[in-house]
């Protein structure tokens, strides 16, 4: 029997991935400019580092994590997130050992057992963003301010920046306890998970699917009414500095965050035309996150951008390949001169390609349309007697003759002209 991916793991084929490299490429380029470096963090960790980092009464601790016993009998977890990990290992390394600042970013792929759908599934990817050691309002917006300039340099429409306060165990306590009075008012209607974590963490409730407690909760009290004044004031001086870099937000006292790690600042990248599943990058401050996982009293703020989600979002263009030159050769002797004269195109990274099986002219011109061949270089016996080879524009549709011996420099020399 066949077998197949996983369902919800998904293969990247191409020319997709040509996408895919774009969009990182980009996000390198555009965070390598802000002063950020990149950390590259394993793809297992101990699963307590999610659980004392996400939350226990959260539906990706709860619910969907990889989690399995290794060989050694320890309890592992495919990471569902990066942020947990990269504390972890700024923590490990001491990375705020000379200063507490850092600009983080890293790029892979996370795992969630949830139900996949569109924009939703179990192996998917992120860019992901952290900066630790600044309390300061100004880096909250400028997080921002970097997701937003990057979804438009990439050309993403549609994408609107949605920003909440969930302020700090200061102001959450007075807060939770009027929250649970509300679900308790409200429990013979609540589901039985939302009547589970309301005790322990009744702000989950704002997450649950069920539509019942979906109605109940858009009533219940939001916690930005309970801002301390320093939370307040920090979400007022966040607001302030995205005005002033003239990024457009709209305010969602309702976005809580599936993640127990946040404090203060939350925010959302939404997308129409996505569904349910509509944020694109989403992510927020996390003050008090190296200290619970045992670090010193250090802040961080960050994002995380889905790229599956965003790539919903870009107009459907296939990126045009770059340059390239297909070398049809026909017999042996020029299929010789045509594999060693590939090998040092390719050497210099001119995209180029050969046929190797001797096959018709015909087959070898339908092999270079394949390959999206700019141009095609023909190398017949007679060709390579008399010295000379023929070059086909497949574009302009027009070909000239070319002397062997000076190949090699006409080609790169094109190519340094924009063809190969
Ligand atoms: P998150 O909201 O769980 O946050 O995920 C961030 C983004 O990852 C989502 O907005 C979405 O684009 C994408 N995403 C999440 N789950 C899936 C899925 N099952 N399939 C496809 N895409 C998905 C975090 O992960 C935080 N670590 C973000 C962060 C960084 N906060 C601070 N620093």
């Amino acid at each position: 029997m066949e077998i197949k991916a996983i369902r919800g793991f998904s293969d990247i084929l191409p020319p997709a991935t040509r996408r895919w490299r774009m969009l990182e490429e980009r996000a390198r380029e555009v965070l390598e400019g802000f002063g950020f470096s990149e950390i590259r963090v394993p793809i297992l960790e101990k699963a307590e580092l999610f659980s004392r980092s996400i939350g226990t009464e959260t539906d990706i601790v709860e619910k969907e994590m990889y989690t399995f016993e290794d060989r050694g009998g320890d309890l592992i977890t495919m990471r569902p997130e990066a942020t947990a990990s990269i504390v972890r290992a700024y923590i490990e390394h001491k990375m705020y050992a000379a200063d507490p600042m850092a600009k983080l970013y890293s790029i892979g792929p996370m795992f969630r057992h949830e139900r996949p759908q569109k924009g939703r599934y179990r192996q998917f990817h992120q860019i992901n963003v952290e900066v630790f050691g600044i309390s300061h309002p100004m880096i909250d917006a400028e997080v921002m301010a970097i997701v937003m300039h990057y979804v438009s340099l990439v050309g993403a429409a549609g994408c609107r920046l949605q920003v909440n306060s969930l302020g700090c165990p200061r102001c959450r306590l007075p807060y939770t306890k009027n929250l649970r009075a509300f679900l308790s008012d409200h429990l013979p209607h609540l589901c039985e998970d939302c009547r589970r974590r309301m005790e322990r963490n009744p702000l989950r409730a704002f997450d649950c699917k069920v539509q019942g407690c979906q109605d109940i909760m858009s009533e219940a009290p939001l916690v930005s009414d309970y801002l301390c004044t320093e939370c307040a004031d920090h979400f007022a001086a966040v607001r302030n500095y995205l005005e002033a870099l003239g990024i457009a937000y709209e305010p969602n006292p309702r976005m809580v965050r599936g993640l127990d790690y946040y404090t203060k600042t939350a925010f959302e990248v939404v997308a129409g035309g996505l569904g349910a599943q509509n944020a694109v990058a989403a992510g927020g401050r996390y003050d008090h996150l190296v200290a619970a996982l045992g670090g010193p009293d250090i802040p961080g703020i960050g994002f995380a951008i889905g790229i599956e989600r965003l790539l919903l979002v870009l107009p459907d263009e296939s990126l045009p390949p770059g340059p390239s030159l297909f070398i049809a050769a026909l017999g042996e002797g020029p299929q010789r001169e045509a594999f060693s004269l590939s090998y040092k195109l390719n050497q210099v990274g001119a995209r180029t390609m050969i046929d190797y099986e001797g096959r018709s002219l015909k087959a070898q011109m339908r092999r270079a349309d394949k390959f999206g061949a700019h141009y095609v270089l023909i190398i017949g016996e007679d060709e390579q007697r008399s010295g000379k080879a023929i070059l086909r524009d497949m574009k302009e549709k027009k070909q000239e003759e070319i002397p062997l011996p000076s190949i090699f420099e006409e080609i790169m020399r094109r190519m340094g002209e924009g063809s190969p």
